[in-house]
């Protein structure tokens, strides 16, 4: 059954967000509502993944990227470390078919050094099958930390100037973006935290510089393709001015 949300998506005049990206935050607070152990959270987390996966093919967007473990989640116990680690691998193996079948081509940005060797099998397999899927481009940020991340593109920069291959003065917007992470993408048009928390958390600092920003008290293990949907609806509502007036 179409949803009633889609359809008002898509009969607006307003385009929808070229690219979404998702903090998928309260895993933990939705184990603790139910007297479960936080694993329990992150467990249920993953069907969200797939509605909304599923859902933003439905209403057309052409790039998702999901904030799954920040640099700093490292610093958590070792045992909910570990269990995120093996649900990163059962995911990328549960899910690949049906990715490969959705057209989803599955892309990891962070520091992947800092995995052992099952868990980057594990993306190279899920990277390698989904190559060439053009319907969706599903960015997995792992290990991410968006600091981490300017500093690598600066770091790169400096090499390359100091190879000769790069003047400094040469050094741009552009030149400076092409060397994140993030630089085969445009930049996110919507950006939705769940939780209902009111931060950034070391997500994209420097492509979200004109995102639109959505926030929902839902935690991630009870959002939906409709909670995406809703937040869809709001964003066709604003109005970007990107600094110009209209
Ligand atoms: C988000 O849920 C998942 C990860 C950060 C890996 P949390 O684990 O942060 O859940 P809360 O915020 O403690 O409820
Ligand atoms: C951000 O959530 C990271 C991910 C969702 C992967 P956190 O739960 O780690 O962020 P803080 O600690 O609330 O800022
Ligand atoms: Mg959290």
């Amino acid at each position: 059954m179409p949803s009633e949300l889609l359809k008002r998506i898509k009969e607006t005049e307003w385009s929808v967000p070229k690219h979404v990206a998702i903090i998928m935050d309260g895993n933990g607070r939705w184990a603790n509502e139910r007297g479960l152990p936080r694993r329990e959270g992150h467990r249920a987390g993953m069907r969200s993944v797939r509605d909304v996966v599923e859902g933003a093919i439905e209403a057309g967007i052409e790039v998702v990227t999901l904030y799954a473990f920040s640099q700093e989640n490292w610093q958590r116990p070792r045992p909910e470390v570990a269990f995120l680690m093996s649900l990163l691998k059962s995911y990328a193996k549960s899910e690949v078919q049906d990715l490969v079948d959705n057209g989803v081509e599955v892309h990891v940005v962070g520091d992947i050094d800092r995995f052992e060797a099952a868990e980057r099998k594990a993306i190279d397999t899920i990277l390698d099958m989904t190559r060439g899927g053009e319907r969706l481009q599903l960015v997995l940020a792992i290990s991410y930390g968006s600091r981490g991340e300017i500093v690598r593109a600066a770091r790169r920069l400096a090499e390359r100037s100091a190879s000769g291959d790069l003047e400094a003065a040469a050094i741009d917007e552009p030149t400076f973006a092409a060397e994140l992470y993030t630089a085969p993408w445009p930049d996110p048009d919507l950006m939705i935290r769940t939780s209902g928390e009111y931060r950034i958390s070391n997500f994209l600092l420097w492509q979200l510089a004109y995102a639109e920003l959505y926030t929902t008290p839902v935690l991630w293990p009870d959002f939906t393709r409709e909670h995406l949907f809703e937040a869809i609806l709001d964003y066709q509502r604003r109005e970007r001015r990107f600094g110009k007036v209209t």
